[in-house]
């Protein structure tokens, strides 16, 4: 070290007063910017590494929670918590499990012999069906995933080591009351095994072990809960490390761009799952990511020319393609009317005004010329008559003491109906 000072003055002392003076000035700078590119380095790291991943998709893809979101879009994570999305897929406990453990409600006669009994136990809650009122229970399921916000209701999932299943008992909002899982026969049946496409739906990752789609068995720990950012954004690590180190830049980078998707992209978007079943191509489940074509993915498994093989419950997208708004309009879209961010259910006057966006503007004036006095007294209640709540077939229960109940959903298909029997 002594050495080279020596060497240094050296140098210096050949040279002029003005030269050193300009070098010491370059080596000064050299020094500022040397430490202030340095420590901004070792910030990036640790930003970058405070982003940790909650899974990986086979893709490479890592998905970020949604909490990391919270330091700059505050508003929108606030709102998706209280989604139906959000809340699609959730681990079971207390406050996510909507049936009852209560003594007088923690039964489901399931026929005149079998009886399950729902027990909370302190490791866990459980389903038990018993014989004859016998006390040893038949079997003892736990219930370790809840899926279904519990608008109309809610099934229950078991693990058995890798293998995932659904519960024969679940759970049916209208009648606040536990119900045989619709389809399910009246009598005891094996757990069904839940295969990908079901989570495909329901959630935003899951990974199958096995990459035959067929199977139910999946990475416990490589899954993540309920519909959350990236299922409709894509991949964000880009887009959070860039903005996290340029807080001044407010123009959105690396993530994808919602206005620059055609109509069609948009659609797929949501039809993904919300148009009825589907069939896949050789694509795999959860491979369709926000601006592919859904028709390279899957196609549906009815005619789609054909209003009767439509169901009103999961088929929004179907049915909304046959709407005369759809075909006269080049923009109408899900996001024309639903704020994907919020809970909007029963917001009946926020619907009405995108009715009224579109219809005011219009060179022909409404002409509900059905009954003035009704349509004032219903605050013009667009939806009401035009949007009616029609009975599901498919998501329909069979009560032991009673008829057929079917949940009511509202209709896709904008149109005009006699609601006269109503
Ligand atoms: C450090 C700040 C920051 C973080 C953290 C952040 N963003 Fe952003 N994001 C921005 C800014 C700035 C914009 C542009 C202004 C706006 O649209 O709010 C933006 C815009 C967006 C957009 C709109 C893109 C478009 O169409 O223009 C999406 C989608 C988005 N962010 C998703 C996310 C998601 C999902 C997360 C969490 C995984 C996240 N962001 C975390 C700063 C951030
Ligand atoms: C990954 C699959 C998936 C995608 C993609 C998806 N949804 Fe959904 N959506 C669901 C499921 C599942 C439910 C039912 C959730 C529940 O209640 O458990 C649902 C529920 C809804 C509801 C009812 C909310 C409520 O309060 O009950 C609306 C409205 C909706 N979705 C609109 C959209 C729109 C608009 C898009 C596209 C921007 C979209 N969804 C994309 C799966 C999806
Ligand atoms: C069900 C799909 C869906 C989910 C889940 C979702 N978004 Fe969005 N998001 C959209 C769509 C669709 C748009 C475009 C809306 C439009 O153009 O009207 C959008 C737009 C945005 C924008 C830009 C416009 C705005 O409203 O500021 C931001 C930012 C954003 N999303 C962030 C998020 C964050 C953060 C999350 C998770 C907390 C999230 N989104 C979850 C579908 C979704
Ligand atoms: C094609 C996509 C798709 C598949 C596959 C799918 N669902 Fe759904 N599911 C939906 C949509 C969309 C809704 C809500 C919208 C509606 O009722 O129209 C829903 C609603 C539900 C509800 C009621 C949720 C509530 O809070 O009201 C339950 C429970 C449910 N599904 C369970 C399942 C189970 C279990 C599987 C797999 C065995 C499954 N679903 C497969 C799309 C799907
Ligand atoms: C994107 C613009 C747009 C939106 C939003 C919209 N519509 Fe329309 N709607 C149209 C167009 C365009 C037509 C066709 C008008 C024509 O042919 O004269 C139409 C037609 C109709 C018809 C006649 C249907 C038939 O079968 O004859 C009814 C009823 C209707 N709309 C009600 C509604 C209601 C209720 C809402 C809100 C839930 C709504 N519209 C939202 C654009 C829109
Ligand atoms: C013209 C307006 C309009 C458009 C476009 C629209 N919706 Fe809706 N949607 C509504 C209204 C109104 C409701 C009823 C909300 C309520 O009951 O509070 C609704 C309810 C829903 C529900 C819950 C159904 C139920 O009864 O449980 C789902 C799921 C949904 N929409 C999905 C979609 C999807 C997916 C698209 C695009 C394919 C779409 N919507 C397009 C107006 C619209
Ligand atoms: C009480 C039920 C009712 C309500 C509420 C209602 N309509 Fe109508 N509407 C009707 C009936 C019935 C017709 C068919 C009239 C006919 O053809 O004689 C109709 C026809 C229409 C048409 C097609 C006829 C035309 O003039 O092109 C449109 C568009 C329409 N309504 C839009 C709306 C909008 C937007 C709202 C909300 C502001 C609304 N309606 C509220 C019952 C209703």
């Amino acid at each position: 070290m002594i050495q080279n000072y020596h060497i240094l003055y050296g140098i210096l002392g050949t040279m002029q007063k003005r030269t050193l003076y300009i070098v010491g000035l370059i080596i000064l700078i050299g020094i500022i910017c040397y430490f202030t590119l340095y420590q901004k380095e070792i910030n990036d790291t640790s930003e970058y590494l405070a982003i940790t991943p909650v899974a990986v998709h086979t893709n490479g893809m890592d998905f970020i929670d949604s909490s990391t979101c919270i330091e700059c879009h505050p508003r929108i994570v606030e709102d998706h918590y209280k989604t139906a999305h959000f809340n699609s897929l959730q681990l079971a406990n207390k406050k996510t499990i909507k049936g009852s453990f209560e003594k007088s409600k923690n039964t489901l006669k399931l026929n005149n012999k079998v009886t399950f009994n729902f027990i909370e136990k302190d490791s866990g809650f459980y389903q038990e069906p018993t014989f004859n009122n016998q006390k040893t229970p038949f079997y003892s399921a736990k219930m370790d995933i809840v899926v279904g916000s519990g608008t109309k209701g809610q099934s229950y999932l078991m693990w058995n080591n890798n293998d995932l299943f659904q519960l024969q008992a679940s759970y049916f909002t209208p009648t606040d009351s536990w119900i045989n899982s619709p389809g399910a026969p009246d009598e005891l049946a094996p757990a069904r095994p839940v295969l990908e496409r079901c989570l495909e739906c329901h959630t935003t990752y899951a990974q199958n072990i096995s990459g035959n789609k067929n199977k139910n068995q999946f990475h416990r720990e490589n899954l993540v809960y309920g519909i959350d950012c990236q299922r409709c954004h894509g991949p964000v690590k880009k887009h959070l490390v860039y903005h996290k180190q340029n807080p001044k830049d407010t123009i959105a980078k690396y993530i994808l761009k919602y206005n620059s998707l055609s109509r069609q992209q948009r659609l797929d978007a949501c039809a993904l799952c919300h148009s009825g079943l589907r069939t896949e191509t050789t694509e795999r489940a959860f491979s369709f990511t926000v601006g592919d074509t859904l028709k390279k993915f899957s196609f549906p498994d009815y005619n789609e020319s054909s209003l009767k093989d439509l169901d009103v419950h999961g088929n929004q997208y179907g049915l909304l393609k046959a709407s005369k708004c759809f075909t006269s309009s080049n923009s109408l879209n899900c996001t024309t009317c639903h704020n994907p961010h919020k809970k909007e259910r029963g917001n009946i006057s926020s619907f009405n005004q995108k009715c009224m966006d579109c219809h005011t503007t219009m060179s022909k004036p409404i002409n509900c010329s059905g009954d003035k006095d009704k349509i004032k007294e219903m605050d013009n209640n667009c939806i009401q008559c035009h949007m009616p709540l029609v009975k599901s077939k498919t998501m329909k229960i069979h009560l032991l003491e009673s008829e057929e109940i079917s949940v009511d959903v509202r209709t896709h298909l904008i149109g005009i109906y006699n609601l006269k029997n109503n």
